[in-house]
Parts: structure tokens; sequence; C-alpha cells
């Protein structure tokens, strides 16, 4: 079936793609949360690691330059940003792969990572598309393996619910508001993952910031709502 490949770019419109990496750096705590998220994924010696939605390879380079011996490949739907990782990948001299292609249809044979890693993406994604993603995600892992997701998640306040407003206007209400009701770890279940949890939390200035993880589970449980 062809559907059509759509996706929401970095901050929505290709023309602020360019401020993307020093706004992230700026405001939400970047290399703090991204390093929390690559030490929880635990990765070892010759792991096979995918980043989904790796946008200009902030993660995917962090992945490499603390763990060299892993092969690490990122993906991404936005050609445009695809160029810009590539020139961050070669300034940084570490050898990654980039990949183009949508979370929903990833173009990996199953079970081939051992660890699926994924930042501020999920966010992007309807709730048809985070489903069909979470799937996907189920599928390249190996038994065994492992999904660490960073994203927008519930608001530990009002003061944090108020500020994810802004994002919510920036990326659209239609994607977010899952997030903020705190159905992704619900999502990641109802794919098959087990072991689900939010691990940690972070204040930003754009609201909660969660991180979650999950382990694959090889026979995925049918949706809740179809449950006797
Ligand atoms: C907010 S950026 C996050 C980039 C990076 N992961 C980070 O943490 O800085 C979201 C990224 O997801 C990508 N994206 C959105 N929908 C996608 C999809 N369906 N498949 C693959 N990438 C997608 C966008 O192109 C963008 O690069």
């Amino acid at each position: 079936m062809n559907k059509k490949q759509s996706f929401i770019p970095a901050l929505n419109y290709k023309w602020l793609t360019p401020l993307y990496d020093p706004l992230i750096a700026f405001t939400i705590r970047e290399s703090t949360f991204k390093r929390h998220l690559v030490q929880q994924a635990a990765i070892l010696d010759g792991h096979k690691v995918l980043d989904v939605g790796c946008g200009t390879a902030t993660l995917t380079l962090l992945i490499k330059q603390t763990h060299t011996t892993a092969n690490v490949v990122g993906i991404d739907a936005d050609p445009d940003i695809l160029d810009r990782a590539r020139g961050k990948a070669k300034r940084s001299g570490l050898p990654i792969l980039l990949d183009h292609g949508m979370s929903y249809q990833l173009p990996y044979a199953d079970g081939t990572f051992d660890r699926v890693l994924s930042s501020l993406v999920f966010h992007h994604l309807t709730r048809e598309r985070k489903v069909e993603t979470l799937k996907e995600i189920h599928r390249v892992l190996r038994p065994e393996g492992e999904l660490h997701i960073a994203d927008w998640g519930k608001s530990s306040n009002r003061a944090m619910r108020a500020a994810f407003l802004l994002v919510q206007v920036l990326d659209g209400f239609e994607t977010t508001t899952d997030n903020v009701n705190g159905l992704l770890p619900v999502l990641m279940e109802e794919a098959g993952f087990v072991g689900v949890e939010e691990t940690k939390r972070f204040a930003t200035v754009f609201g909660t910031l969660s991180l979650y993880r999950g382990r694959k589970n090889d026979e995925p449980r049918l949706l809740k709502d179809h449950k006797t």
C-alpha cells in the first residue's frame, strides 16, 4: 500500500532548520538529557544502534563518540536536515551512517538492531504514525533489544503545562497532545514492548521532557481496546 510520506520538519518550517541546533542547545538542556539517554541505553561493544529521526545527528554522533565500537546509524525523513547532519559527521571525523527514510517504514530487516534511540521525534507524529513507528522499531530490534526515547511527556506541574503550549503552537496540537497526556509509554506497551517505564524527567523552558525505556517482546500484545 502506498501511503503519502509526510513529516513535520525539525522546527515545523524548513526555513527555521538552520536555527535548530543553537535553539535546542541553549533552551532545553540538550547535552544533559541526551547524555542521560545514551547512558541509560547501556550500549555494549559491537552493538548496532539506530537513531530514529536523527535530525542534525547530535545524538547519533554522541552515541558514536561515547561507544566507538558500536555501529551507529541515523535515519531521518528530511533530506535537507540530513545534508546538515552529514556535514557535522564529516567535520567530527566520526564514522556514522545516515539514511533517508520514514520512521513508520524503516528500510531495515527484522532484528537488525540491538538498541534504538529516538529524541524529540514522537511529538512530530500523529497517533497513527506513533503506533506504526513503534511497531517498526519493535520489528527492527533483535529479541531483548531495547528502545530508549526522549520526548515531551506528562507535565510535572501547571507551569510546565503552560510552557508546553509554545511547543504545541509551533508543532501542532494533533501530534503533541498524546505526549503531554502521558500516552507514549502506553503506546509502547501496545506495540509489544515490555518493562516500559519513564526513567527521568527534565524541567525545561518548553515543558517537561521525559526519558522512557522498553524492551522487545516477541509477541506483540493485542491493543487494550480489543482485550476481553
Ligand atoms: C525536533 S527534530 C529532532 C532531531 C534530533 N533527533 C534531535 O534530538 O535533535 C525531529 C526530527 O524528526 C524528523 N522526523 C519527523 N517525522 C519523521 C518521520 N516520520 N520519520 C523520520 N523522521 C522524522 C524531522 O525531520 C526532524 O529531523
